[in-house]
């Protein structure tokens, strides 16, 4: 059984921040950003926004595009690293109730800035195992939340954005859709990227938790030797698998973190830049949403057409990584 990607859909909050608006209250710079990111503007989530907010937006709009009622859905599954509420309940299970979707199960799914590319395998195994025929995955961040506005080494990397994608089981005689996945986890370098208070590990302790362990730490250094690192290995992977050359896919679609790790892995690789679909100059870092974004991006604008093949590679907080092969 196939699992084909039917529609699409993003919201992208109304406010747009531009480097020099940071420009006017941080010690930062337009030129250091784009020169060391790429980065010229991010999109931030108004003040009664969630991730629920976002990616029930995206998912109306990939349902519709899919021709595809809420009440048909039967799994629902949410990749985030920012969800409405902490630990429980699933941003899933809010995103189901605003959509109506009665019929379906919903869960999220944990994987940092991969969380879309193990959320294709997930919905892939749903569907094989006939569990599914149609499942909604998302991902859907508000970063804005919990980057410190006063930290210039992680704030301007970072905004707040939501892409969905409605997967349908379809028989058919030639494979379609997601064709294989190659996914890892790199635990020993969990704590390079993490949220440290509020868990288990470090419960919020009245008087004693300091307010900037509620922030986003990231040693940007060693996540971005990691990063160039996964990209290369998983573009190997994927076209191995099926034995194909980079002439036959038609876009590589990497995590959009930073422009200079796309470049760095792209002259590794020997690859031209122009055959990786990079958006980051607009949304910047959007985490789990930065993938499903840009393939509906690439669907509005009419880029793809059936039977081309796309890489879409991932790759943060975890350490995760990895990528998925697709025929579209
Ligand atoms: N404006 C001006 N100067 C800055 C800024 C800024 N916004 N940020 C850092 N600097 C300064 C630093 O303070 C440092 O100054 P110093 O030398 O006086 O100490 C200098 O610039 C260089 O800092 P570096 O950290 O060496 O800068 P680098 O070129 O490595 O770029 C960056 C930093 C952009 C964070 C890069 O390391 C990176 O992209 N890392 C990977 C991030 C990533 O991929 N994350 C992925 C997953 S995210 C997720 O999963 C949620």
């Amino acid at each position: 059984m196939n699992a084909v990607i039917r529609g699409t859909g993003t919201y992208i909050p109304d406010r747009r921040v531009s480097n020099h608006e940071l420009e006017e209250y941080l010690d930062t710079s337009d030129e250091w950003i784009v020169s060391h990111t790429g980065i010229h503007y991010r999109h931030i989530a108004a003040e009664d926004q969630a991730a629920s907010d976002l990616a029930t937006e995206a998912a109306r709009k990939a349902l519709h595009r899919a021709e595809i009622e809420p009440e048909e859905l039967d799994m629902i599954l949410l990749a985030t690293a920012t969800p409405d509420f902490s630990g429980f309940p699933a941003t899933a299970c809010i995103v189901q109730d605003n959509l109506k979707a009665e019929n379906a199960a919903a869960m999220d799914l944990v994987a940092g800035c991969t969380g879309f590319i193990y959320g294709l395998e997930t919905a892939k195994g749903f569907i094989s195992s006939g569990f599914s025929k149609k499942v909604l995955l998302m991902g859907a961040e508000v970063l804005s939340r919990c980057v410190n506005w006063q930290d210039r080494n992680t704030c301007v990397l970072f905004g707040d954005g939501a892409g969905a994608a409605v997967i349908c089981a379809e028989e058919g005689p030639e494979e379609r859709g997601v064709l294989y996945t190659y996914i890892r986890s790199r635990g020993w370098g969990a704590r390079l990227l993490e949220r440290t208070a509020g868990g288990s590990r470090f419960p919020y302790k009245h008087g004693e938790t300091d307010p900037n362990d509620f922030y986003l730490k990231m040693d940007g250094r060693k996540v971005y030797g990691f990063a160039v690192a996964s990209l290369v290995e998983t573009i190997e992977h994927l076209l191995e698998y099926h034995d194909l050359s980079i002439d036959q896919i038609k876009y590589i679609i990497p995590h959009q973190a930073n422009l200079r790790i796309i470049e760095a892995a792209a002259k590794r690789k020997k690859i031209p830049l122009d055959k990786f679909y990079i958006n980051i100059q607009e949304f910047a870092n959007t985490s789990a949403a930065t993938i499903p974004i840009a393939l509906a991006e690439l669907q509005g604008k009419h880029m793809l057409q059936e039977g081309d093949m796309l890489l879409v590679i991932g790759f943060g907080a975890g350490l995760t990584y990895g990528g998925n092969l697709i025929r579209w």
